[in-house]
Formats: structure tokens, sequence, C-alpha cells
């Protein structure tokens, strides 16, 4: 099991956060579950940190606003901020769908880096219509990819194709953890 930290060379921060975003249905939950799986670190899911009415709102098929979006993000954020606190590397799962919810994730917390899991609609679709016990609706999937922004070249992190097994996926994201893509957002893999 690989545990190293995997510093950036362009941050200073010691611990290293993983924050897998993407779509609903793009994998973040499965891809994450391989990653802490291999690194044993800290994990949270961003779901949790919804309060019920944000919930209920999603499970009626309602695309969240702003305005719900940005105290979810803060307790993500918060989070965050302990681990790195505790001098503990994590994995998160957040959808993180514009460039606004990443900048408010990375403000004051250098060990943020991101994993963009893409993968073609119709096979995001596919798996959320298979998909049980989850409260997201395959309905919402086309305001996440109207909302979603992907990476920017100065953000830190990578962007990798969701289409393949999970432990595949996996081993591109730290693939690219582990030296290259740490200075920007970098393509590993065929993204659609
Ligand atoms: N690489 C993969 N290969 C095959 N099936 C996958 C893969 N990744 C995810 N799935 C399946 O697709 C469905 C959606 O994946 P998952 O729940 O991880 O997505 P998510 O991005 O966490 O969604 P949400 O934002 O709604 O929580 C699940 O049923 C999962 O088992
Ligand atoms: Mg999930």
């Amino acid at each position: 099991m690989d545990v190293r930290p995997a510093r950036s060379p362009a941050t200073t921060s010691p611990t290293t956060t993983v924050v897998v975003m993407g779509v609903s249905g793009s994998g973040k939950t499965t891809v994450a579950a391989e990653l802490v799986a291999r690194l044993g670190w800290a994990f949270a899911e961003g779901d949790d940190f919804h309060p019920p009415a944000n919930i209920a709102a999603m499970r009626a098929g309602h695309p969240l606003g702003d305005e719900q979006r940005w105290p979810w993000l803060a307790a993500i954020a918060d989070w965050i901020g302990l681990r790195e606190q505790a001098g503990q590397s994590a994995v998160l799962t957040c959808s993180a769908l514009r460039r606004a919810y990443r900048d408010r994730l990375r403000d004051g917390h250098e060990s943020v880096w991101f994993a963009h899991v893409t993968a073609d609609p119709a096979l995001i679709n596919d798996r959320l219509q298979r998909r049980k016990e989850h409260y997201m609706p395959p309905s919402l999937l086309p305001s996440q990819l109207q909302t979603l922004q992907p990476l920017e070249p100065d953000e830190p992190g990578t962007t990798v194709s969701g289409a393949a097994a999970p432990q595949l996926v996996a081993v591109a994201v730290l693939d690219a953890l582990s030296g290259r893509g740490r200075d920007g957002p970098t393509s590993t893999g065929a993204t659609p």
C-alpha cells in the first residue's frame, strides 16, 4: 500500500486532500473507495455534509442553487481544514462542479488536489438508471452537466476517464498524483 503523502512541489502543504469530483453518477464514490483502499487515508463523502433540506430537494428532482450549496461547501471546507490541522492526508468526494465551488474548497487549504472523473453522459445515465438506494435521481444529470465547469489549467489536479473498471480509474488518479499533473490539470486516459 502506498501511503506517501504525495507532496506537491508546487505547495508547501505536508498533506494531500484528494477531492474526487464530477457529476452525479460519474463514479466519485466508487473511485474514492478504491483510492482509500490503496492509500489508507481519511475519507469523507461530500453528500454527508448536506442538510436534510438539500437531500429532500434533490430527491424530489430539484437541482440545488448556490444558496443551498455555499453552506454545504463551507462544511466540507471545515472538514478539510481539520484534517490538515491533524496532519492527515484525505480523500473526499464532492461534485465541485463550478470553479467557484472549487476555489471555496481550496481557500486556505493548500492540500487540495482535484481528481475529476468524467464519462460519456450516456454511460453515466445508464449507471444512474441501474443504481439503487441513492437519493440522486437520474433526471438531475442534465442540470449537473450544464453546471459543470471542467478543471482549468491553473487548478491543481487531474482529469481521468471513469469509463474503465474502478481499479483502473483509481490507478490513473494515483499515477497523476505521484508526479505528473501536480501543477495543474492533466488528462490521463481518454476523456469523452
Ligand atoms: N468505473 C466504473 N465501472 C462500472 N460501474 C461504475 C464505475 N464507476 C461507478 N460505477 C457505478 O455507477 C454508479 C454510480 O457510481 P457512484 O455512485 O460512484 O457515482 P457518484 O459520482 O458517487 O454519484 P453521486 O454524485 O450521485 O453520489 C454506481 O452504481 C457504481 O457502482
Ligand atoms: Mg457518490
